[in-house]
C-alpha cells in the first residue's frame, strides 16, 4: 500500500525483509493516530507476505520517535474520552506480530517511542540514540507498556528512576542494562539490522515463530507452566518438515532447504 506517515520498502539480498521507515520529520515522528493505522496496516501487509521473514522497524537520525502526539492528546478532555476510545489499545500490532521485528533506533526515542521499541523482539541502537520515558513531565504516565517492559527489561531501580525523573538513558547505557542489544554507529545501524533480519528470515518461518512465541510466554507465565509449553513445542517441531530437513542436512553436509511446514 501507500502511505502518509511511513515509508514501507522490501530489503536485503533476497528482498525478504521489510523495512518500516518512521516518516513524519516535522515532528519528530510523533505517533498520531493515523501513523499508527499506518504502521498497523504495514505489518498486516509483512505479515501476510509469504516472501517476507523478517521486518526492520526505524526512524530518521534524529529520531525514532519522540512519543505519542502531545498536539493530538492535548485535546482529549477527560477519563471518559480517552476510555471510550480505547486510546493507544491499537498500538499492541507489534507485540502479536507473527514474524520477528527489529526496532533499529537512532536519536530520540522517548514515551511513546521508547515504548513501541520495546514492543519490538530486539532493540539495535545508533551511538547517539536516547532513550527516556518524559511522560511524568507532562503530568502523565507512560500509557502503552513503559512501566512493565522498562522494568522487565532493565530492572526496578533503573526504571523507577528513569520513569519518576523523565531522565534519558544514552545508547551506551541502554546497552549495558539490556534494553538494546547492539549499538552501532549512527549510519551504519539500519543496514546491520537488516542483516540481521536477513539471518533469521533465512530458517523455517514456522520454527522462528515458535522460538517467538515461547521467549514472550516466559513474561506471562511460571517457570514450571513456560518450561511445559516450551516441552510441547520441541515434542512438536518433530513433525514438522523443516526440522527433518535441518537434521538431515547436517548429517548430509550440506545447506538445508527450509519449507516454512
Ligand atoms: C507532538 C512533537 C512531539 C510530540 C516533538 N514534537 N515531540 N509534537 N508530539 N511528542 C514537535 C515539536 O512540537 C516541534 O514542532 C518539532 O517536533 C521539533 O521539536 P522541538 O521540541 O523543537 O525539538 P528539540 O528542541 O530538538 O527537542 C526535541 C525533544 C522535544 C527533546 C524530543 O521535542 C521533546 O521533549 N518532545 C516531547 C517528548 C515527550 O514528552 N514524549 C512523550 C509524549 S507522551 P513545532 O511545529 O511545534 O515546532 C507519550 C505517552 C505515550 O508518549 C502513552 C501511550 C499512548
Amino acid at each position: 500500500g501507500t502511505y502518509t506517515n511511513i515509508k514501507v520498502e522490501k530489503v536485503g539480498e533476497k528482498k525478504n525483509v521489510t523495512l518500516i521507515q518512521l516518516n513524519r520529520p516535522k515532528a519528530l515522528n510523533a505517533l498520531c493516530d493515523g501513523l499508527i493505522k499506518d504502521l498497523n496496516h504495514a505489518l498486516d501487509e509483512a505479515e501476510a507476505d509469504s516472501t517476507i521473514g523478517a521486518v526492520v522497524l526505524t526512524g530518521s537520525e534524529r529520531a525514532f520517535a519522540a512519543g505519542a502526539d502531545i498536539k493530538e492528546m492535548q485535546a482529549m478532555e477527560n477519563f471518559s474520552a480517552v476510555y471510550n476510545s480505547d486510546f493507544s489499545l491499537s498500538w499492541n500490532r507489534i507485540t502479536n506480530c507473527k514474524k520477528p521485528v527489529l526496532a533499529a533506533v537512532n536519536g530520540f526515542a522517548l514515551g511513546g517511542g521508547c515504548e513501541l521499541a520495546m514492543m519490538c523482539d530486539i532493540i539495535y541502537a545508533g551511538e547517539k540514540a536516547q532513550f527516556g520515558q518524559p511522560e511524568i513531565t507532562l503530568g502523565t504516565i507512560p500509557g502503552a507498556g513503559g512501566t512493565q517492559r522498562l522494568t522487565h527489561a532493565i530492572g526496578k531501580s533503573k526504571a523507577m528512576e528513569m520513569i519518576l525523573t523523565g531522565n534519558r538513558m544514552s545508547a551506551q547505557e541502554a546497552e549495558k542494562a539490556g534494553l538494546v542489544s547492539k549499538v552501532f554507529p549512527p549510519d551504519q545501524l539500519v543496514s546491520e539490522a537488516v542483516k540481521t533480519a536477513e539471518k533469521m528470515a533465512s530458517f523455517s518461518k514456522t520454527i522462528v515463530t515458535i522460538c517467538k512465541e515461547c521467549v514472550n510466554a516466559s513474561y506471562n507465565m511460571t517457570l514450571t507452566e513456560g518450561l511445559h509449553l516450551e516441552k510441547r513445542f520441541f515434542h512438536a517441531t518433530f513433525s514438522t518438515h523443516d526440522r527433518q530437513e535441518g537434521m538431515t542436512a547436517f548429517v548430509e553436509k550440506r545447506a538445508p532447504d527450509f519449507k516454512d511446514c
